[in-house]
């Protein structure tokens, strides 16, 4: 037998009867490593004459070849092997409790804002968003609210420290959403318009039913031929479809906001029937929203001509919608986040009450 078939048997047979892959690692190492037996037989062609050479490399090679495919085969069959031991020895208990279901609850703000938003969509209004810290201009002066007006002094302003007597620099937290009516309509095109502004807003105030921060919605329609009928069909539709009652009858009580003419406070029929809220029926009424014709002055800060346009504003809690329609009881809890509350209160990412899935 020649040498090079007896390194074949040899090698072959090593392959076959190794029993691990670090076994096979070392004797193809061994073979074709920088040093491998196969190797030192393929460097020693350089020196061969070329009669040897032709005859030599094919045999090499072919020996190459052969160890390698012989490696592959061998490491398949090893593979298999650890697959089928793990099969035999491993098991899996079917009876035993699944892990822990960690998914996470959407806050009721967030839930309350998006159902908002779906019926005002629908109602054809479009969202804007403005500052958070806001000018006196903007918070107060264009909105019909001059430095002396007494409604000033309600707000509770929270005032950021700034350096200029200048009332268009930013220096109050907004008190309520309804600068951002300035923002849009002061706008090029901004005016007609049918918006709605959900955000975030700032008073210094704090018990059961007050929070420093909280959440707003305003509502602004402009146009040639707004009045208030438009104004009370849009809000009996939106609570119609938010609290999802056919019979929802609304109060317009006549009030003061310095930026409409004439202003209303809107209450909601119910009941209280053993300390339980229900809405749509009883002889009590409970107030959820400000709202009014858009004051002409309002619309001149704006460089819209009350003249052409008129139109329909409106402001509501949002926190206090939640806390009505999922009776909610305390707004501090809103932003405590206790994980045992949000666990409680918060809805299914996947199962979420929706307009449009009828939930
Ligand atoms: N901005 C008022 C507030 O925060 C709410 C409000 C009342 C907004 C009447 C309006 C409106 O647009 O017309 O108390």
């Amino acid at each position: 037998m020649s040498e090079v078939k007896k390194i074949e048997k040899n090698i072959l047979k090593l392959i076959s009867s190794s029993k691990s892959l670090d076994e096979l690692e070392k004797i193809r190492v061994d073979a074709l490593g920088k040093k491998g037996i196969v190797s030192n037989l393929l460097k020693s062609i350089g020196s061969m004459n070329e009669k040897e050479r032709k005859v030599k490399a094919s045999l090499f090679n072919s020996l190459k070849d052969k160890i390698i495919q012989n490696i592959e085969k061998k490491k398949n069959l090893i593979y298999e092997n650890i697959i089928n031991e793990k099969i035999s020895t491993e098991w899996l208990d079917l009876t035993r409790p699944t892990r822990p279901d960690n998914r996470g609850k959407i806050h009721p703000i967030s839930q309350v804002t998006e159902e908002i938003i779906e019926i005002f969509s629908d109602l054809g209004f479009s969202i804007a968003e403005g500052p958070q810290i806001e000018s006196d201009w903007y918070n107060f002066d264009a909105l019909n609210i001059p430095p002396e007006h007494p409604a000033r002094q309600e707000f509770d302003t929270f005032y950021v420290k700034n350096n200029s007597d200048i009332i268009a620099e930013p220096n109050v937290l907004r008190t309520h959403t309804s600068p951002v009516q300035i923002r849009h309509m002061e706008k090029k095109n901004g005016v007609p318009c049918r918006i709605i502004v959900p955000g975030k807003v700032f008073r210094s105030d704090y018990d059961q039913t007050h929070t420093p921060m909280f959440n707003q919605l305003e509502g602004l329609a402009i146009d040639t031929d707004i009045n208030m009928s438009h104004l009370k069909w849009t809000l009996e539709e939106f609570c119609r479809a938010f609290f999802d009652i056919d019979n929802v009858s609304l109060r317009f009580r006549s009030s003061h906001f310095p930026f409409t003419e004439p202003s209303a406070e809107v209450d909601i029929r119910c009941s209280w029937v053993d300390g339980l809220l229900k809405l749509g029926q009883g002889d009590n009424w409970l107030e959820i929203l400000g709202s009014g014709m858009v004051h002409p002055n309002v619309l001149n800060a704006c460089n819209v001509d009350p003249e052409k346009y008129q139109g329909f504003a409106f402001g509501m809690g949002i926190d206090r919608l939640a806390m009505l329609k999922y009776g909610i009881p305390d707004l501090r809890s809103f932003f405590e986040s206790d994980f045992r509350w949000l666990d409680h209160y918060g809805f299914d990412p996947l199962n979420k009450p929706s307009i449009h899935n009828g939930l």
